[in-house]
């Protein structure tokens, strides 16, 4: 005969057995919702004190309740509580426990379901984790205008289709990821306040008939607009099904992933042998075991890596919801390890990003010789054309021709004899071919926006302020 386990609470009654070991072990939820205890114990003392404002608790039961919670968050904080998988969740572990500790327990689930409990567990895990990531995205935004600021001076070729393309500065390169960066927080910021609104109250999907108090529940819980106003769901059923929030957030942790993962590509090539522009601080590389001389990113290449789960995680939540009915299902409980481990990996790779950006160092000589190519300055010659009257399609091709006649004489483009810009077109004077010199070229590029020096020290300095 099968092992069969005690009844769990939610079983009395209606049940003559329990489910058999491997039922119990496919269903419990407890080896990872019980990270969800501090939101599920505080949802569980805003519900009490709100059931005693009602009238559905005596001032004895009501205390009783809460000395129980607390001692049991003690417990479970302390790591001495004991978690009981054949009872399912961390819902059930709790009320459990707190009922065989206080009678008064059998009446705290009163007007509640686990279905509007987790929905509220949730969004507190989340509108808290969604704080501490924009802490790490902030910190790792610093790291990367520090490395700007350091460098401030470098330049290296701008690349299109991995091609050199025009000289910029390392400052304006990481800036950019300053940028993307900051749009992320933006959106995560923006998920955190769209989630912020109080479930409890929906019951299992229809509400309760019992007097709750919505509104006391909602502000006890932090719940609120910028005017202290209770913030409610405003349907019971959308209430209890909804996993906006958690797409949301992990679409938005996907982006960032993603941010990440170009971010640690460009490390990954400049680390190189053949670029050679930064060398990362051996905290943050590993050998081979086979090869002697390697020192390879495994750091970044992780980065990069692991922006594959994060993606995987959206993907997978998005094929749980779309085929379930209103409302609540047990599908649903699929939704935690993948918000868990969005999470926990986006978090991870921020944090040890921006530890590993202050580890990198520019080499300069090989930047500068990277940056030497005075093909980087082939747009500049053209523009050089378009200032002396020449229309723009026409500059494009005489430059490209003198681009062409280099090459075929084997000679960089700024050592031709300038009998051969000439017989190019004699627009080509000595004064025009002063364009390769890469210094002065980025001076002329002080568009807003554009990598100029000035530009972007000014860019640099807005970060700095903001970052504060
Ligand atoms: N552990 C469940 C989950 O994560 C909690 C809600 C269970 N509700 C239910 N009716 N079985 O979704």
């Amino acid at each position: 005969m099968k092992k069969r386990l005690v009844s769990p609470i939610s079983r009395s009654g209606r049940f003559q057995t329990g489910p058999s070991e491997e039922v119990a072990r496919f269903t419990q939820s407890i080896s990872f919702d019980q990270r969800l205890w501090a939101q599920d114990i505080a949802g569980s003392l805003a519900h009490a004190a709100m059931l005693h404002k009602v009238g559905l608790l005596s001032t004895r039961e009501y205390r009783a309740i809460r000395r129980g919670l607390q001692s049991i968050a003690q417990e479970i904080a302390a790591g001495r509580f004991v978690w009981r998988p054949e009872l399912e969740d961390v819902h059930m572990n709790i009320e459990a426990e707190l009922t065989r500790r206080v009678p008064a327990g059998a009446r705290l689930h009163t007007g509640r379901s686990r279905n509007d409990q987790i929905a509220l567990d949730l969004r507190l895990w989340l509108r808290e984790e969604i704080a501490g990531l924009l802490d790490d995205l902030r910190a790792l935004m610093g790291a990367l205008v520090r490395l700007a600021e350091r460098n401030a001076a470098v330049l290296i070729p701008g690349y299109t289709h991995l091609q050199r393309a025009q000289p910029v500065s390392v400052a304006h390169h990481l800036l950019a990821y300053v940028e993307m960066l900051d749009r992320d927080r933006e959106r995560l910021a923006q998920c955190a306040e769209r989630l912020n609104v109080c479930p409890l109250g929906a019951g299992a999907l229809a509400g309760s008939t019992l007097p709750l108090d919505r509104a006391f529940v909602a502000r006890e819980l932090g719940f609120v607009d910028r005017r202290g106003r209770p913030r409610l769901t405003t349907n019971s059923m959308d209430a209890v099904s909804d996993r906006d929030f958690v797409v949301e957030f992990c679409a938005h942790a996907a982006l960032l992933a993603v941010h990440l993962s170009r971010l640690a590509e460009d490390l990954i090539l400049w680390n190189s042998a053949e670029f050679g522009f930064i060398r990362i601080g051996d905290a943050y590389t590993t050998g081979s075991s086979l090869m002697p001389q390697k020192k390879n990113p495994d750091v970044a290449e992780l980065i990069r890596g692991k922006s594959g789960r994060v993606i995987g995680n959206l993907t997978a939540l998005l094929v749980v919801l779309k085929g379930l009915p209103l409302t609540y299902n047990r599908d649903l409980q699929e939704d935690k390890e993948r918000l868990f481990d969005t999470a926990d990996t986006v978090r991870a790779c921020a944090r040890l990003m921006a530890g590993m950006l202050e580890q990198v160092e520019f080499q300069p000589e090989r930047c500068a010789a990277a940056v030497a190519d005075p093909m980087l300055l082939a747009t500049d010659l053209a523009e050089a054309l378009v200032r002396r009257g020449v229309p723009f399609r026409q500059a494009h091709h005489l430059v490209g021709a003198a681009v062409a006649r280099a090459e075929q004489l084997g000679c960089p483009l700024d050592q031709m004899p300038l009998s051969e810009w000439q017989a190019l077109s004699p627009l080509f004077d000595p004064s025009m071919l002063r364009v390769f010199e890469v210094k002065a070229a980025l001076q002329r590029r002080e568009l807003p926006g554009g990598p100029g020096p000035r530009e972007v020290a000014r860019q640099l300095k807005r970060w700095k302020q903001r970052l504060q």
